[in-house]
């Protein structure tokens, strides 16, 4: 079946792995163990039904949304991941641009290729830097510095990551290629070059973290109103309900499945995000049913770079803009706000 010229998020991820070299592809696709969450982060939202309304006024779509006080055209932001240079050569300049024409908000990753002033230079909406964190303090609050004087709006910790997750079926390849440098950690001394190594995230690096930044923190990477709680009696301002793609622990909850469990316990204290298998628009409208205020999307717009540098990175994002647009219309809910849990029934967790 032919891809040309792609239609939906599936077909950019068709014709992906043939603009890449393969331990790239076997790096991003890569899930965890057996990649069992991550098959489940898709399979969860088709357990989702819809429950559209009829003769709704929806001659009018209203996708605009407000994450952290920031305008973005709709729902959606890019999630922080890498490596964007081994993708196409302007990095993470290329996916700030995509983002920026498209409205929408931009994570970049503590390690990504160009640095965190590069992509700020041209980052129109609002820029998120996640963070890992350097085993020495003064290192990460070195590059929270510059986070906060490159003028980004928040800092996404972290923190389903003490240690990677095995990514099987990118182990057998990855000394296949030559990857590119993390821009932001360049000129350190190799033993920091990996800022996670060493150096697990704690509840206590979470109150750091907060003492020394006026920056609103993201905790990202949480799965269980337990530790919902624990976030926001820390004050985050956000919670991406995440198993990180699951690139992490394999068995662990499809995020889709979590994030009832975490709006009841937060409340509305915090902004909650989601990820994992966002692949359609209907999936952003049954997370924000489920009270997602913004869904992040990360491998899908890795396959639009690497098809189409930052044209294709924008044309992914506007596909999935495009069918949100229209499952709101079709499903009878003209604005966001129209948007609540009546408009989904979860069915029993099966196979
Ligand atoms: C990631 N993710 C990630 N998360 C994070 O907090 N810091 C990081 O550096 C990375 N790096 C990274 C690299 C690659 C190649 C992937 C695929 C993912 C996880 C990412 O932010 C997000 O949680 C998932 O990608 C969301 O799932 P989907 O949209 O890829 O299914």
């Amino acid at each position: 079946m032919s891809r040309e010229p792609p239609l939906n998020l599936a077909d950019y991820e068709a014709l992906a792995p043939a603009h890449m070299h393969p331990a790239v592809w076997d790096f991003i696709s890569a899930g965890a163990d057996d990649g069992v969450t991550m098959t489940q982060n898709r399979r969860a939202f088709e357990r989702i039904a819809l429950r559209p309304r009829v003769l709704a006024d929806v001659g009018r779509i209203d996708t605009r949304a407000i994450v952290l006080g920031a305008a973005i055209s709709s729902p959606i932001l890019i999630a922080p991941t890498g490596p964007h240079a081994a993708l196409c050569p302007e990095g993470e300049v290329a996916t700030a641009e995509a983002a920026g024409k498209s409205g929408l908000g931009m994570v970049a990753n503590s390690g990504s290729n160009r640095t965190i002033e590069d992509i700020a230079a041209v980052a129109t909406g609002p820029l998120w830097l996640q963070l890992y964190l350097f085993p020495e303090r003064e290192r990460t609050h070195a590059l929270v510095r510059r986070a906060e004087a490159a003028g980004c709006g928040a800092l996404v910790l972290t923190a389903d990551s003490p240690r990677f997750g095995r990514k099987e079926q990118s182990l057998r390849t990855e000394n296949e290629f030559d990857w590119p440098e993390a821009g932001n950690l360049a000129g350190l001394p190799p033993a920091t070059k990996r800022p996670i190594r060493g150096a697990p995230a704690t509840w206590e690096d979470l109150d750091w973290l907060r003492d020394v930044t006026r920056l609103p923190i993201v905790l990202k990477g949480v799965l269980t109103a337990e530790d919902a709680a624990m976030a926001v009696d820390r004050q985050v301002a956000g919670i991406v309900v995440s198993n990180h793609g699951g690139r992490q622990l394999d068995g662990a909850t499809a995020s889709i499945e979590a994030l009832p469990e975490i709006v009841a316990e937060v409340g509305g204290r915090a902004e909650i995000y989601l990820d994992g298998g966002i692949r359609r628009g209907t999936d952003v409208l049954k997370a924000l049913a489920l009270g997602a205020r913004a869904v992040m999307i990360g491998r899908p717009v890795l396959w639009g770079l690497a098809v189409g540098a930052g044209a294709g990175a924008l044309d992914v994002l506007e596909m999935l803009k495009r069918e949100l647009e229209l499952a709101m219309a079709l499903a009878g809910r003209p604005g966001l706000a129209d948007i609540d849990a009546s408009l989904v029934r979860t069915a029993p967790i099966q196979g």
